[in-house]
């Protein structure tokens, strides 16, 4: 009789070790999900701007408007992008905005020093991207230079681009230029890393750089108050945080910046493709430091300003590899795998999870260039699958977040340990649920229950981006190999939910 309980002892300790469970608080949302958590990043880098978005007025083979790619911009409205920062980046600090504007055939010409020494045109400018951001329906956020510019020359791109018609020469130099009326740009960033390409500034000197800067960043229309985001940290750099938290007057900012990149090694990165499970383990690691990240330097901010009216914007992430064998090394061009898919997805719950500080990110960046949601080559066109993620996470823009408690099982690698389960839950609009769920396991499985707390539903449905191989992706001969499938796997028993995820995948559910 003994023998027999300690059997069936063991066989329950190693069946609970099995099943990951999650609560799920469906009666405790309080704070909303800020779409622009869902935010992207577009640099003069490689071919992110010229031959992704932008490819000329005279084109006459690929379907544009003036200029911009309507593909592009069809698929892109999929995904509801909700804010695109630009032009950069390292770019942004020797970005001279003067130069973009007015007729193209008296833009001067720059190289680009920090990638890849290309000519710069300047065709593609401020007019360009901002009437690009309207056909897009995404807001603009314009990152000033402060590494090589002057807060004369960003005073003036504030008023030239949102001050009222007539009220200054700026606005007569807009209307001179075909824009009589000014564009909606509310977000505003002072400098991009600072701590780096950005001035190699230590940050007691980058906080008065900072302060004289947005002294001088007027918009009068208080309706309409810009956004100040000051460049942040990067990645454990709290001493940044710290100081700009403790140096910087509140009425003078609205939102540090932090920067994390997934990297296995900055000397040897590996194949965006051609990767083995330890280079997948180290990846994912990377990424989901991204919790302790935020969770880190929110607890800074909290001891300066506890009602968390300061936020935090995580202007860059992704994953960064080697660029695709035979492509210059200096545009950053990268596939994307099911690696990525799993990165995004387990990123971005971590970013609900943490909505009451963080208000936006910028996945770097938007097409061509490191984690791109879409890669271009001539008239051809593909959708990554962390595209596919990010569309079918767009569910959670501007819903509540319910929260969750996850108890996860653990991916095992040798010696080391990775939490199996990411998860994230919202109610919308319309009353319906939605939980993104992630497997970061390579090999494994995992059985999820999920018990629900505070609300009864009726129905579940899903859906599920997931492959054989996690080394899997689209290509611009196989461009449909991922795709997300309806996912029938969920089972709704009462105030229960079970489910099996698959190794490297990403499934999203809706309940009603
Ligand atoms: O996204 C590529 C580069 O990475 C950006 O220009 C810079 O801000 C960061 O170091």
């Amino acid at each position: 009789m003994k023998k027999i309980f300690v059997l069936v002892s063991l066989f329950c300790v190693n069946n609970l070790s099995a099943q990951n469970t999650i609560v799920l608080n469906a009666d405790k949302g309080k704070d909303i999900i800020n779409k622009n958590i869902y935010g992207h990043f577009a640099e003069h880098l490689g071919h992110c701007i010229y031959g992704g978005f932008y490819i000329g007025d005279s084109n006459k083979t690929i379907p544009h408007k003036d200029g911009v790619r309507l593909d592009v911009i069809e698929a892109l409205k999929k995904l509801k992008v909700p804010v695109l920062r630009w032009p950069g980046g390292c770019f942004a600090d020797t970005y001279h905005w003067k130069d973009g504007v007015g007729p193209k055939k008296e833009r001067p010409s720059m190289l680009n020093v920090w990638w890849g020494n290309v000519k710069e045109d300047n065709s593609f400018g401020t007019n360009e991207f901002l009437n690009m951001c309207e056909l897009l329906g995404a807001e603009p956020y314009l990152s000033g230079n402060v590494g090589s510019g002057t807060p004369q020359e960003l005073s003036d791109w504030i008023k030239y681009t949102t001050h009222p018609n007539g009220s200054s020469p700026m606005t007569d130099f807009r209307q001179k230029n075909g824009r009589p009326n000014p564009w909606h740009v509310k977000y505003w960033g002072l400098g991009n890393e600072a701590w780096g390409c950005g001035g190699n500034m230590k940050v007691e000197y980058y906080a008065n750089v900072y302060r004289q800067y947005a002294t001088f960043m007027t918009n009068w229309n208080n309706s309409d108050r810009i956004y100040r985001i000051a460049s942040g940290a990067s990645d454990a750099d709290y001493h940044w945080t710290e100081v700009l938290m403790k140096e910087l007057p509140a009425g003078m900012f609205d939102a540090l910046g932090l920067h994390h990149y997934s990297v296995i090694n900055w000397s040897k990165k590996g194949s965006a493709t051609n990767f083995s499970e330890e280079e997948y383990f180290t990846t994912m690691k990377r990424a989901l430091q991204m919790e302790e990240l935020v969770t880190r330097h929110s607890a800074i901010m909290d001891k300066y300003d506890p009602q968390k009216k300061k936020h935090l914007a995580v202007d860059e992430w992704g994953g960064w590899y080697d660029v695709e064998p035979g492509t210059n090394g200096a545009f950053l061009f990268q596939q994307n795998t099911m690696r990525d898919a799993v990165l995004a997805g387990a990123t971005l719950n971590i970013f609900n999870n943490h909505c009451d500080r963080v208000k936006m990110a910028n996945l770097a960046q938007i097409i061509n260039v490191l984690q791109a949601v879409i890669l271009t080559k001539e008239e051809k066109l593909v959708l990554t699958p962390t595209y596919h993620v990010m569309e079918m996470y767009n569910v959670h823009q501007d819903a509540t977040m319910l929260p969750v408690e996850v108890t996860s099982n653990k991916y095992i690698l040798g010696k080391d340990t990775l939490t199996t389960i990411w998860a994230s839950a919202s109610k919308d609009k319309n009353g319906a649920t939605h939980i993104s769920l992630v497997n970061a396991d390579a090999k494994q499985a995992q059985n999820v229950s999920i018990n629900i707390n505070g609300a009864s539903y009726k129905t579940v449905s899903g859906r599920i981006l997931t492959s054989d191989k996690m080394q899997n992706y689209n290509s611009f001969e196989n461009p449909n190999k991922i795709a997300p499938a309806s996912y029938g796997g969920a089972q709704l028993n009462g105030s229960k939910l079970s489910l099996n995820i698959p190794p490297f995948s990403v499934v999203v559910l809706e309940l009603k």
